[in-house]
């Protein structure tokens, strides 16, 4: 089988704190997963439990403590540079469309500035067809949009061009960490169905990342549910949503939290007590909530266990 992405055993330490009351906090702890090439796989939980620190190192934004990417076959270790993940075609957008574009500069600017920097177009004839193809797969044209200011644009509109933007260097790989949770209810669905349409019309791989299991749901083939740091749940959207093996993935099935829409890409680094006393944990780090909690628990981190073809890392399966 063809793999698009591995994300391999991976391990992000930040070490936060004055010298005299050092934290260490394991963000992404031995995280492993793939997509294949036209696959959308979401990785799901909620706030603060690793999915963007994820995701930047993917995107060559961090430098993870341990473990591998692998994209199209090659080892990101051997690849370092800078803006590599975006000759290697990967692509991504983010929550905060309006956050994308500087309100100042007409929107436009930011397409023929990449279409120059990646050397697609020789005239300008050339860079508007571009573009207008691009903007046509999300559903808009060249003159809709051509020297306007993003505020002239609703928050559905310029997500769209966000995805717009990130498809016009034809990336293999498109990373969108929460792109909907700040869009409309009324919306959410039009830019879940172009992903969608845009994985079966190319072979675009999709890594979806959400905390939201309705959209998940329908567009994803398999899903990884995140937990302070750990996949505690990973197989197919149907196998985990539907029949979901890991109580926390059954908790999370009946009250979805709200991400923060305060909360940006960058957000500043603020740990509720909960979360703190969470990631500390020994044991299974859901031990503290989970319905089912054995003395176990608290002692040793359930190794990952495959129950029918679904990875669940709880001591309440076996082998
Ligand atoms: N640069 C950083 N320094 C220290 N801690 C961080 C940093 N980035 C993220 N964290 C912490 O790592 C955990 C996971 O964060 P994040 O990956 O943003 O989660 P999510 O995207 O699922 O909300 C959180 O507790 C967050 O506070
Ligand atoms: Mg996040």
């Amino acid at each position: 089988m063809e793999k698009l992405l591995e994300v391999k055993t991976l391990t992000k330490v930040f070490t936060m704190g004055s010298i005299l009351s050092r934290v260490r906090l394991t963000a992404t702890d031995n995280v492993s997963f793939f997509i294949k090439p036209g696959e959308i796989f979401t990785l799901a939980g909620e706030s603060g439990c690793g999915k963007t620190t994820t995701a930047k190192i993917i995107l060559g934004f961090e430098e993870p403590t341990s473990g591998a990417i692998i994209h199209n076959g090659k080892d990101r270790a051997e690849t370092k540079g800078k803006k590599v993940w975006q000759e290697e075609g990967i692509q991504a957008i983010f929550q905060d469309p309006f956050g994308t574009f500087n309100p100042l500069r007409v929107v436009d600017r930011y397409f023929f500035e990449t279409l120059q920097n990646f050397k697609m177009a020789k005239t300008k004839r050339e860079a508007i067809d571009l573009i207008d193809e691009t903007l046509q797969l999300v559903g808009l044209t060249y003159d809709e949009f051509a020297g306007k200011y993003p505020s002239e644009f609703s928050g559905g509109q310029l997500q769209r061009i966000s995805i717009a933007r990130a498809l016009l260097t034809k990336p293999n790989l498109l990373i969108a960490d929460e792109p909907v949770s700040m869009v409309d209810a009324s919306l959410r669905m039009s830019i879940v169905n172009l992903f969608k349409r845009l994985k079966e019309e190319t072979d675009l791989g999709l890594l979806y990342i959400t905390h939201d299991l309705a959209t998940a749901y329908y567009v994803s083939e398999r899903i990884a549910i995140m937990f302070r740091g750990n996949i505690v749940e990973m197989g197919s959207v149907e196998q985990v949503l539907m029949s979901p093996r890991h109580p926390y993935t059954q908790l999370l099935r009946e009250s979805i939290p709200e991400a923060d829409p305060k909360k940006r890409w960058s957000s500043a680094i603020t740990l509720s007590e909960l979360e703190h006393e969470e990631y500390m944990r020994t044991g299974c780090k859901f031990a503290g909530r989970c319905p089912h909690v054995m003395e176990k628990c608290k002692l040793e981190m359930p190794a990952d266990v495959l129950v029918d073809n679904t990875l669940v890392k709880c001591h309440l399966y076996k082998g």
